[in-house]
């Protein structure tokens, strides 16, 4: 039995596509034939064959702005939105060491992107009676660590209540928005994390990954998640394939968040 995802020619924007999650997203995406374009600051350095490439700092109003003009102007529409963009470079040190500038930053990046582009992005999805908005938010929302992810963790939980507010006023009028709230995942950035805490604990990659995991509590399915992995969930999320899902998250964390 085949399992077609039916995206053939629908029309997707993955913010944070250049690297990581995004990336696997837009590769995902591409293979089932959808018609992609993906933002980051900058452009990747492995291109996928014809996306379009937007170079835009979505922290920012104007990044959104430009963000959904391209759209507009390149996909003539939109079918899927996919708010991949996110993270942290907040300083250690918890509470004290988040200054009102380091929150503003937080903020803007893993929750008023989303906000900026969906609020340009959705009247056209409206209009059609027809889309779908991913919000990325992370198990932090729930699990948050206290070392220097104070802000993120609260972003995400801003984020994830700001997606079920959105669901409950668009999904009636035709647009489905789904959470994806990731563990831990194993892309580039956590590879040369987990090397720099082996380096520095003596230990080899394999000792560095058990570090990270031992600092979430243990993650029972034994390893990271993979961005591949995240992205064939949100491929099938977004695809008509579930047509009846709306308004709810969906954890990918190898059994981490350790409640109900
Ligand atoms: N990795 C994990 O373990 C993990 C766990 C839970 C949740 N998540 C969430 O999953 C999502 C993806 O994480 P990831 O680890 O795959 O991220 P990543 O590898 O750090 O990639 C981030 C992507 O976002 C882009 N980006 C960053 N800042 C941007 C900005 N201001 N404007 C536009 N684009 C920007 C980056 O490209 P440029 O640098 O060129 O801008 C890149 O394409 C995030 O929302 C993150 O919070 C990740």
């Amino acid at each position: 039995m085949s399992f077609e995802l039916q995206l053939a020619g629908m029309r997707a924007l993955v913010t944070g596509g250049s690297r990581g999650v995004g990336a696997a997203v837009v590769q995902a995406l591409v293979e089932a034939d959808a018609r992609v374009m993906a933002a980051g600051r900058s452009l990747p350095s492995c291109a996928v064959d014809n996306v379009r490439y937007i170079a835009v700092d979505l922290s920012t109003a104007e990044g959104a702005h430009q963000a959904a003009k391209s759209v507009h102007e390149h996909l003539g529409g939109i079918d899927i939105l996919v708010n991949v963009v996110g993270g942290s470079k907040a300083p250690a040190g918890g509470f004290a060491a988040l200054s009102d500038s380091e929150w503003s930053k937080e903020l803007d990046l893993n929750l008023m992107s989303a906000v900026r582009l969906d609020r340009a992005l959705l009247p056209s999805m409206v209009a059609q009676r027809s889309g779908v908005v991913i919000h990325v938010t992370s198990i932090q929302r729930v699990l948050p660590l206290p070392e220097s992810t104070i802000a993120y963790a609260a972003a995400k939980a801003a984020l994830s209540t700001y997606s079920k507010a959105l669901s409950k006023e668009v999904t009636p009028k035709g647009v489905r928005v789904v959470r994806v709230s990731p563990g831990w995942i194993e892309t580039e950035a956590a590879v040369a994390l987990a090397e720099r805490l082996a380096a520095q604990a003596g230990t080899d990659y394999e000792g560095g990954k058990r570090l990270i995991m031992n600092g979430l509590g243990g993650i029972p399915l034994g390893r990271p998640a993979q961005p591949r992995e995240v992205a064939d969930l949100i491929a099938f999320l977004v695809s008509p394939r579930a047509a009846s899902i709306s308004g709810v998250e969906y954890v990918i964390d190898g059994g981490t968040v350790p409640t109900v």
